[in-house]
C-alpha cells in the first residue's frame, strides 16, 4: 500500500481544513470499518457494472475504494487500477482480498485523505461510488474526481439519492447526499468539456447489514470529458 507523502497536498489544503482537523476522517474510517470484521458486500457495485461493462479497459482511478470490491472487478476485466481511499483498515482488507483472487498484479492501493490531495495524474476512467463523507464536501472531493478524468475519459459518480437512502443510516445528514442533476450542476459535467451519457436515479434492492431486504435509490452520472480543462 503506498502512504502519500505530504508533498501531494495542494495549496487549497486549507479549505477542507475548515471542515474537520487533520486525521479525523482517518481516524473515523478507521474506527467504522474496525468496528465489523468486513462492512460490504464483496460484490462490486450494480452502476459500475452496468456502466462499465462495455467500456474498453484502460487505467481506472477508485476514489474511495473501501474494502476493494469494484477495484478487483475493473482488475479482472483488465483494468490498471489506483484504488484509493483514507482508510488504512479498509485497504488491507482490499488488498487481501485482491491477493485472494489473483488480481493484485494490477492495483496500486493508496491511503490517501482527499482533503489534502489533488490528481498527479491523469485517468480514462475515474470511479466515486458512494462517496459520502462527513468531513468534506461532496462538491470538494468529486470534482477531485472529475479532475482525474482524461480527455476521452469516463467519469462515473454513484451514490445515494436523497429521496432513497438506506434505512440503517442514523447519521443522515441532507448535505452529505445529491441528484445527478446536483452533480451535473455544480460539478459543471456540461459542454464544451464534457458530454453527459447518463443522468439518473435508479431503484435497486439491496440487502442491509442485519440481513434485511431493502429499496434504496442511487443517484448516477456518467460523462465523456471530450477537451482537458
Ligand atoms: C460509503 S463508503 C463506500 C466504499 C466503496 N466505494 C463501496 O461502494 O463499497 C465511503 C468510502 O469513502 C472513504 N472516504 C471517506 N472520506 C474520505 C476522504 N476524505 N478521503 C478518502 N476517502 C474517504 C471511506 O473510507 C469509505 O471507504
Amino acid at each position: 500500500m503506498t502512504k502519500r507523502s505530504p508533498t501531494h497536498s495542494h495549496s487549497h489544503e486549507h479549505d477542507a481544513a475548515e471542515h474537520a482537523a487533520p486525521g479525523t476522517a482517518a481516524r473515523m474510517w478507521d474506527e467504522k470499518y474496525s468496528s465489523r470484521a468486513k462492512m460490504w458486500s464483496g460484490d462490486p457495485n450494480p452502476q459500475l457494472v452496468a456502466e462499465v461493462a462495455d467500456l474498453r479497459p484502460g487505467e481506472a482511478l477508485d476514489l474511495g475504494c473501501g474494502e476493494g470490491a469494484d477495484a478487483i472487478w475493473l482488475a479482472a476485466r483488465g483494468w490498471t487500477v489506483t484504488g484509493l481511499d483514507v482508510s488504512a483498515v479498509a485497504l488491507e482488507r482490499a488488498a487481501a482480498h485482491a491477493r485472494e483472487r489473483g488480481q493484485d498484479a494490477t492495483i496500486e492501493w493508496v491511503q490517501q485523505d482527499l482533503a489534502s490531495w489533488v490528481p498527479d495524474r491523469l485517468f480514462d476512467l475515474v470511479t466515486a461510488q458512494f462517496l459520502h463523507s462527513t468531513q468534506m464536501p461532496w462538491q470538494q472531493a468529486l470534482q477531485l474526481a472529475a479532475a482525474a478524468v482524461r480527455a476521452g475519459g469516463t467519469l462515473l459518480i454513484v451514490g445515494h439519492h436523497p429521496d432513497g437512502l438506506p434505512p440503517w443510516g442514523a447519521h443522515h445528514t441532507p448535505e452529505k447526499f445529491f441528484t445527478a442533476e446536483d452533480l451535473a450542476r455544480e460539478l459543471r459535467i456540461e459542454e464544451p468539456l464534457w458530454r453527459v451519457e447518463v443522468l439518473d436515479s435508479r431503484q435497486r434492492n439491496a440487502i442491509g447489514p442485519e440481513g434485511e431486504a431493502v429499496s434504496l435509490r442511487d443517484a448516477v452520472l456518467r460523462a465523456t470529458r471530450l477537451a482537458a480543462q
